[in-house]
């Protein structure tokens, strides 16, 4: 049996009336949170409402505007990430926490090089294989340290930085909203390290969007809205309706995926993928049928060639064999440009890399994939782009304090809701997203589901990738399973299909 708060002693951690101001934005109110060893605390809250700043300023990445921490009883005010982690505080951040263009071990060892100094050298085999015990330690036996980290997908780029915070062997872990980017297979790693360190007397924060996941793996969970601490529950008092409404302070209802059941799909194709195979291998003889007012769900483990797959629709991925057409024009699509000349659209699942321009402005970035329908005739008017902009914010409650804000100032949710702004404004006729919903907050993700379902009413048609079976099973038409690169079930829209149907063609 868990030790509860009341008999748990001294926190470990504990921020005595923390405030952060960004300008005109008060992203923590005198918050006064406390974690305890032996537990794993989650942190939830809607997007913008102060989780990452808060882990942030304890993991030493910022300073707080004013307020304090105790770390082990003692003054905590770390200058640096390094100095917090030497201190034995190791953060896992939402957003890319790895240095680009260098190879996996010198990410691990980022900042420690001098361990295999030898002479006037670093030592690259002795990197290589310290580095090798530090991901086997993790559980991760088949990747090679010493290949370029960009040469990893997403999963595997967030798991390598767990593998770099463990080789301190930290005291307290904080994992920010990882899960999300993970298949399961991750998330069962990620879990198996928190579970070990509470149970080693350690601590661990845990963010995520996932109530589930945050019942079944916290001991306590603190809710915040708007920069404010609203309450704290212990696992026996865990309850998804109380905590929604602590969330967002009015009760939410339950509509959350469509409700109909008898699914009206036209006949007429508008995409007829064949045969592909890629030249990363990941899919082979892959083909699709895509109908007017369809939702395609697309499931399977990782690396099953899901993301290769919403890629090559959209003409961004080297075919060595078959073809993507366009039906009703004939069209081959094999560049992006033919794709949005055919008014196709892509929310990729890599939104740092792939999707956001983080250094412009949340209107620019909404606005560049929406040019056509603001552009209709031959002058742009400011006054209408800008209107275009502020319906896409209303309609997904983007947080920001002005539309002429960076997007890299966004939290991780309201960056998401951008990519899915910039292209379900567009009005595309066909949709890939992939992952859409990672990382928005539960209400958030109801009004995703909801503009979803309108487009299909309206006719379009969409590709969901994704690796929550719940979303696909709730959303989805047809749902099709991939493993390997190849078809391993499809499934239609019931109310009889359950998870296990699914999950054992998945493996
Ligand atoms: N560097 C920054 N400059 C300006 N504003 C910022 C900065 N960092 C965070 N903010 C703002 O502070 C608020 C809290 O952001 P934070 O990232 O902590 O939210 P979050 O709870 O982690 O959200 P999410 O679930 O979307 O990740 C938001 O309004 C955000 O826009
Ligand atoms: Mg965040």
């Amino acid at each position: 049996m868990k030790a509860s708060i009341a008999d748990s002693g001294q926190p470990i951690i504990e921020t005595i009336e923390m405030t952060k101001r960004f300008g005109p934005t008060l992203a923590l109110d005198k918050v006064n949170l406390r974690i305890y060893r032996g537990h794993i605390l989650g942190l939830i809250g809607e997007n913008g409402s102060g989780k990452s700043t808060i882990s942030s300023i304890i993991a030493g990445m910022q300073p707080p505007t004013e307020g304090s921490m105790l770390y082990r009883g003692e003054p905590h005010s770390p200058h640096t990430m390094i100095e917090a982690g030497k201190a034995g505080i190791g953060m896992i951040v939402q957003e890319q926490g790895y240095v680009s263009g260098i190879t996996i071990s010198e990410n691990i060892f980022l900042g420690e090089e001098g361990r295999f100094r030898k002479l006037l050298a670093i030592s690259k085999g002795a990197m290589n294989r310290a580095a090798k015990t530090a991901l086997e330690k993790i559980g991760l036996n088949d990747i090679d340290p010493s290949m370029l980290i960009d040469e990893l997908d997403l999963q595997d780029r967030k798991l390598i930085e767990l593998a770099r915070v463990m080789i301190n062997d930290p005291e307290v872990l904080i994992v920010d909203e990882t899960t999300t980017a993970l298949s399961q297979h991750g998330r069962d790693i990620t879990y198996s390290i928190m579970r070990r360190m509470r149970d080693e007397g350690k601590a661990v924060i845990f963010i995520s969007h996932d109530l589930e996941e945050l019942m079944e793996i916290c001991d306590t969970m603190t809710v915040l809205r708007d920069g404010r601490l609203i309450t704290t529950l212990e696992k026996n008092d865990f309850d998804a309706g109380v905590i929604k409404t602590n969330m967002v302070g009015r009760d939410m209802g339950d509509k959350y995926y469509r409700e109909d059941y008898s699914s009206q799909v036209s006949s007429d194709v508008l995409l007829d993928v064949e045969n592909i195979t890629t030249g990363s291998g990941l899919l082979m003889n892959f083909s699709l049928t895509l109908h007017k007012g369809e939702i395609l769900g697309i499931g399977g483990l990782s690396h099953c060639g899901m993301h290769e797959l919403g890629k090559a629709v959209f003409g961004e991925e080297k075919l060595l064999t078959g073809k993507v057409t366009h039906v009703p024009s004939g069209d081959i699509i094999d560049t992006a440009k033919k794709a949005l000349k055919h008014s196709m659209g892509y929310v990729s699942k890599d939104r740092d890399k792939e999707a956001l321009v983080l250094a412009a402005s949340i209107k620019d970035n909404i606005v560049c994939a929406g040019l056509d329908k603001v552009n209709t005739g031959p002058f742009i008017f400011p006054k209408t782009e800008d209107g275009y902009v502020n319906a896409q914010v209303k309609n997904l409650s983007i947080k920001c304090a002005s539309i002429s804000q960076n997007v890299q100032y966004l939290s991780g949710g309201n960056k998401q809701k951008v990519v899915f702004g910039k292209w379900v404004g567009r009005d595309c006729e066909i949709l890939i997203l992939d992952c859409p919903t990672r990382g928005v907050d539960v209400g958030v993700k109801a009004a995703m589901y909801q503009l979803i379902e309108d487009m299909k009413k309206a006719g379009k048609a969409i590709i969901m990738i994704s690796e929550e079976l719940t979303e696909l099973i709730g959303m989805s038409d047809r749902l099709l399973i991939l493993k390997d690169g190849q078809l391993a079930g499809e499934f239609n829209r019931s109310r009889e299909l359950s998870e296990q149907h699914i999950v054992e063609c998945m493996i």
